[in-house]
């Protein structure tokens, strides 16, 4: 047979300001999307590859659970600018391209709840456990905010699994400079939130500070909204200090916390945390860096405001061709 036409899709990294492992109980949590994008390159085949090698579907989760229904063989490229399993939304990201790539090429119409439910349902698949927030975000880029109560006027959608539930609306996210600082441990999700799983189930403590984060995530929230960046900053860093109580922070996060602090209005670790990046907000990014980098880190100054998933032109030449080295894990 003769190849298919190519089908791109891109979609944007994301990093939690507030709220992380919190909203995986259904409490709130906020979510920018940054300008740090994965793309998604596929087209009907006679074999099944990725990045031009057999793609073995038993170690590619993601892509095991997106093609469920493909009854015919593809060719699959991906390119990042997202650092795998560092907190920033790599997973997600692929999936949501993926899922729309896939959709074009069967000339199946994308509405952003589709890809969500499709993106959210391959993290799951992979990692057994977590919330449909990332998934969102990297659909809907921008900002979102999850089961933040009043926001019904800028409501997108609703997520249910058992019998939680998470209800995900826009955020106007206003001009502010964020640098993440990436530790370069390795850190999957799925065995940090079964960690505060235990710690959660056991311990009464634990779900208080759960509480806390819900307090400290709609004050940041509601400073985030009235562009009160020093409030927001304070939120952070008492999160970061909540987050470190649960047990997912580590040294390094720690280290790159505190010395982005002097600089920063806040900073804490995102994501799942154990590894993977932290976030500060700051007006002195080159400081930042600067102190980042000294202890070890990996900074990026990184814009929010992020388009969501989206067809990208199909590639001019042969994506086959122009397969990175250095190609994406999720
Ligand atoms: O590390 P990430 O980017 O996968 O973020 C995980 C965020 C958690 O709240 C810890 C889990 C989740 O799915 O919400």
């Amino acid at each position: 047979m003769t190849e298919g036409e190519w089908f791109t899709a891109s979609a944007p990294g994301k990093f939690v300001i507030l709220g992380e492992h919190a909203v995986v109980y259904g409490k709130p949590a906020v979510v920018l999307a940054v300008d740090r994008r994965i793309s998604c390159s596929i087209r009907r085949s006679y074999r099944n590859s990725l990045n031009g090698e057999h793609i073995d579907f038993n170690r590619q989760p993601h892509f095991r659970y997106l093609t469920r229904d493909t009854h015919y063989a593809m060719d699959y490229v991906t390119n990042s600018e997202i650092p795998p399993g560092s907190g920033l939304g790599s997973s997600a990201a692929l999936s949501a391209a993926l899922a729309m790539a896939i959709r074009a090429e069967r000339d199946e119409p994308s509405d952003e709840m589709t890809l969500v439910d499709e993106a959210y349902g391959a993290e799951l698949f992979a990692q057994g456990n977590g919330s449909p927030m990332d998934a969102s975000a990297c659909v809907h880029g921008g900002g979102i905010a999850v089961n933040v109560p009043g926001t019904d006027d800028r409501h997108l959608w609703t997520v249910s699994r058992g019998n939680r539930t998470w209800d995900v609306s826009d955020v106007n996210v206003p001009d502010m400079t964020f640098v993440i600082g990436n530790t370069g441990v390795r850190a999957p999700t799925g065995p940090q939130v079964e960690k505060v799983r235990r710690f959660v189930g056991r311990n009464h403590f634990a779900a208080d500070v759960v509480d806390e984060i819900e307090a400290v995530t709609l004050e940041g929230h509601a400073s985030l909204e009235r562009d009160d960046t020093v409030a927001l900053g304070e939120m952070m860093t008492l999160d970061h200090k909540l987050l470190s109580i649960l047990g997912v922070s580590c040294r390094e996060l720690n280290k790159l916390v505190n010395a982005s602090l002097p600089y920063s209005y806040g900073a804490k670790l995102t994501g799942s945390g154990g590894g993977g990046c932290m976030v500060a907000l700051t007006d002195r990014p080159e400081k930042v860096c600067e102190a980042i980098s000294a202890r070890g880190g990996t900074p990026y100054i990184v814009q929010t405001g992020a388009d969501g998933v989206r067809m990208e032109p199909g590639p001019s030449g042969d994506p086959l061709m122009e397969v990175p080295l250095d190609y994406p894990r999720v």
